[in-house]
């Protein structure tokens, strides 16, 4: 396994993230413990979780925690061989202070979260979503207080916008506060919108660490136009997780599994090597369901994807934001 750094924070994370968000149902407590197990085994040493997970019976505002949990049971004794990301920001109750990036909600959330992983501090506290009524100084201001403290070693985002992460970054310039070293965006070769702002990203080195990188299963080859979904897939067990299966989508999707037959590689791997080649990343946040999933994950990392390949692919799934450039030409 390749590692490669998490932006400016120094640490070396391998290129597959696991996700735990199906953590609690689909995947039940023993399966995803092994599931960890199994991932470290095979060379991953990121873990990607959040307050708010709890599988596919999580709503608007259900308490959470299920995946914390699972993880921290998980980790009890190998916890030095891990970077352990988690979230805060999502509602976890009703109340006015149950949701959001104020001091209340971080301060107490990450307590919350500390006690649920069995750890005494977390390596990426990552803000899950902007909130529009907190000013974003006030919410680094309780980030760097958790810094201090010792619970949190690196903060990062997910859900922002360059503009969005500038402004974080000229905030702690300004205050002397810890700088984010990471942006958790959605990203596939079936959604692009933030791909604009990888370059940004690159240039003041904060690591991106995309999730949905397989477009929850979508990317994986195992969806056919005209034919029912597999029993065990996310479109039979959770449709409202997934995009409607239409015949826009399986236009794409047959566009690109020829060309991964044409790479002989199989669709989820060249889905993710795909995304690897984007110098921006640092690490793809995966999410599996059994330990044959991890492995392809893990193949995808080490997989030479075929540079001639990537125009191909632009025009059959472009980039909202491709911008024409007439003095330096398309790349
Ligand atoms: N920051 C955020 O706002 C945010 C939002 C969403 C997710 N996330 C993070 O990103 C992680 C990944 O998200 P995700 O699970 O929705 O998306 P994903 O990684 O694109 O899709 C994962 C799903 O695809 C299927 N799959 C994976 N590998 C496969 C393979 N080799 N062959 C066939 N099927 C395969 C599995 O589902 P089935 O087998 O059930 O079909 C798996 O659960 C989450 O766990 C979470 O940590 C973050």
């Amino acid at each position: 396994m390749k590692y490669r750094m998490l932006g400016s924070s120094g640490l070396l994370v391998s290129p597959i993230c696991l996700g735990t968000m199906t953590f609690g149902e689909p995947v039940a407590e023993a399966d995803a413990i092994k599931l960890i197990h199994g991932a470290i085994d095979l060379g991953i040493n990121f873990v990607d979780t959040a307050n708010v997970y709890e599988g596919y019976k999580r709503f608007l505002g259900s308490p959470g925690g299920t995946a914390e949990e699972i993880v921290g049971k998980a980790l009890a004794d190998r916890r030095d061989q891990v970077v352990l990301a988690t979230k805060v920001c999502a509602p976890v109750g009703p109340g006015p202070q149950d949701r959001g990036l104020s001091a209340s909600h971080i301060l107490r959330e990450v307590d919350r979260s500390l006690a649920r992983l069995r750890t005494d501090y977390i390596d990426l506290y990552i803000i899950h979503w902007p909130d529009k009524h907190v000013p974003l100084e006030t919410t680094m201001a309780a980030l760097e207080q958790v810094v201090r403290q010792g619970k949190v070693r690196y903060i990062g985002a997910s859900n922002h916008n360059a503009a969005q992460l500038c402004e974080m970054l000229w905030l702690a310039e300004k205050n002397g506060w810890p700088r984010i070293v990471s942006s958790q965006i959605p990203f596939s070769l079936l959604r692009r919108e933030f791909h604009h702002d990888l370059p940004f990203c690159e240039r003041h080195s904060i690591g991106v660490t995309p999730y949905q990188p397989l477009q929850g299963g979508l990317l994986t080859g195992k969806y056919k136009r005209g034919k029912t979904p597999p029993g065990n897939s996310r479109v039979a067990e959770k449709p409202a997780w997934v995009w409607p299966l239409d015949d826009r989508l399986f236009d794409q999707l047959e566009g690109i599994e020829t060309l991964a037959n044409e790479a002989q590689t199989p669709p989820a791997q060249y889905a993710l090597a795909w995304a690897l080649t984007q110098t921006a990343m640092s690490s793809l946040v995966v999410g599996t369901k059994r330990i044959d999933q991890v492995q392809d994950a893990v193949a995808a990392a080490d997989l030479d994807f075929p540079t001639d390949h990537l125009e191909r692919l632009d025009s059959l799934c472009p980039s909202p934001w491709q911008q024409p450039d007439p003095i330096r030409g398309a790349s």
